[in-house]
């Protein structure tokens, strides 16, 4: 693991992989490969951005010229792919990008992958590649769909998506599935549940609440509030995926999750109550079409057989996050008067 492709870097978790990773490991290159789409904002990497190992490149996924030339460039011997729209409702709204971005994204750096690690490149029945390489594909739990009352998501979980979202991911699942089992390309998958933490686009629950708190919003909350989501914290996630890159076994699939389910409603009060809010903001208001009501996962994959755990408690992790986004109004406040957007012409004056 010296030498690396991010994609998606910019965005929530991919941002906060590239530090967890510059902070755990020693690499000679790490080259983030991102879009800058409205999700993408380099703000979240500014401590890391004078790393001699880092580099950053505005690109994207589908194009085949341009990770051709990277890894040309840069002989990579690992790619984790964190690219993606990422947000639910923009995918009811907007569908074509999610399944050119998701999947076609996808299948244009398995290509690429295949091609730069195999042992005869272009020949695509050899099934032998360079010691030490590996593609991590970053999935969700909404893959499986949704679950009633009962029951956890394991690995063998039928995958059920309901979303343009989640068909588009479980759709590139299917294809880095096909380039494991057809051309023998080293790869894992992680299915991750809900993430919260520092540098989340205040689009998704929680950083969308605690931003409207600060400004006295109202709290739009969907339906009757009590779908359930399994919460775990993005550096969590980070450990997770480091961990499944050093010890995950070639073609397996881990799921990633906190064991800690909370209805929306109780994340919401959750939130009036520390910053000390009145709960007349909430407002109820109409449902998410196909609105998947609970997600929980099994995680006992990746906890028995490769050892990880996760280190923040819900409490106290929530907590640093409400905390940590008071701390940083202004982080907030250049993404809601779209001033983060001028960050790479002012950074990056090639
Ligand atoms: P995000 O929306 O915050 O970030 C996505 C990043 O991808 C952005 O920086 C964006 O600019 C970039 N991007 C988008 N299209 C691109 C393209 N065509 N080429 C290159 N870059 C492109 O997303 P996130 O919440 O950080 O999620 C990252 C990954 O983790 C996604 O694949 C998502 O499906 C998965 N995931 C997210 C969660 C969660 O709770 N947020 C949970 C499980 C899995
Ligand atoms: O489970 C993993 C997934 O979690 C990831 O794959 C996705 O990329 C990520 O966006 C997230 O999807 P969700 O749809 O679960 O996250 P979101 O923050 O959009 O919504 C969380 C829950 O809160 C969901 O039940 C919808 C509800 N919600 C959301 C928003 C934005 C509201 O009630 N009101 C809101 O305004």
């Amino acid at each position: 693991m010296k030498r690396i492709l991010v994609t998606g870097g910019a965005g929530f978790i991919g941002s906060n992989f590239i530090k967890y990773f510059l902070k755990h490991i020693t690499c000679e290159i790490l080259v983030n490969l991102d879009a800058l789409t409205y999700a993408g904002n380099l703000e979240n990497l500014s401590e890391i951005e004078e790393e001699t190992c880092y580099i950053f490149k505005k690109g994207d996924i589908r194009d085949h010229g341009l990770l051709d030339q990277l890894f040309l460039q840069y002989q990579f011997d690992t790619v984790v792919n964190f690219a993606a729209e990422s947000h639910v409702d923009r995918s009811i709204t907007e569908p074509e990008t999610f399944l050119t971005t998701n999947i076609i994204g996808t299948q244009a750096l398995l290509e690429t992958t295949q091609k730069h690690w195999s042992k005869q490149a272009g020949n695509k029945y050899c099934r032998e590649y360079r010691e030490g390489v590996k593609f991590l594909q970053v999935s969700t739990d909404e893959v499986y769909g949704a679950l009633g009352k009962e029951g956890l998501f394991t690995e063998t979980t039928p995958l059920s998506p309901n979303s343009p979202y989640s068909a588009s991911k479980a759709s590139a699942d299917l294809i880095v599935k096909a380039y494991y089992e057809t051309f023998g390309l080293p790869v894992n998958i992680t299915r991750c549940s809900n993430n919260y933490g520092p540098y989340q686009f205040p689009e998704k629950l929680i950083p969308l609440m605690i931003h409207n708190c600060q400004v006295d919003e109202p709290l739009p909350v969907y339906g009757d509030g009590l779908q359930i989501r399994d919460w775990l914290h993005v550096e969590d996630h980070c450990s997770a995926i480091l961990t499944v890159l050093e010890k995950g076994g070639v073609g397996e699939i881990y799921n990633i999750g906190g064991n800690n389910e909370k209805a929306n409603i109780e994340i919401v009060n959750l939130i009036l109550e520390t910053m000390g809010k009145d709960k007349g903001l909430i407002r109820y208001v109409k449902d998410r079409p196909g609105h998947d009501r609970r997600y929980a996962i099994d995680n006992t994959k990746i906890t028995t057989q490769l050892g990880w755990k996760p280190s923040h408690s819900f409490e106290q992790g929530i907590a640093e996050t409400i905390a940590w986004y008071l701390a940083n109004k202004n982080w907030m406040q250049n993404i809601t008067s779209g001033v983060y957007t001028q960050y790479y012409e002012k950074m990056y004056q090639f």
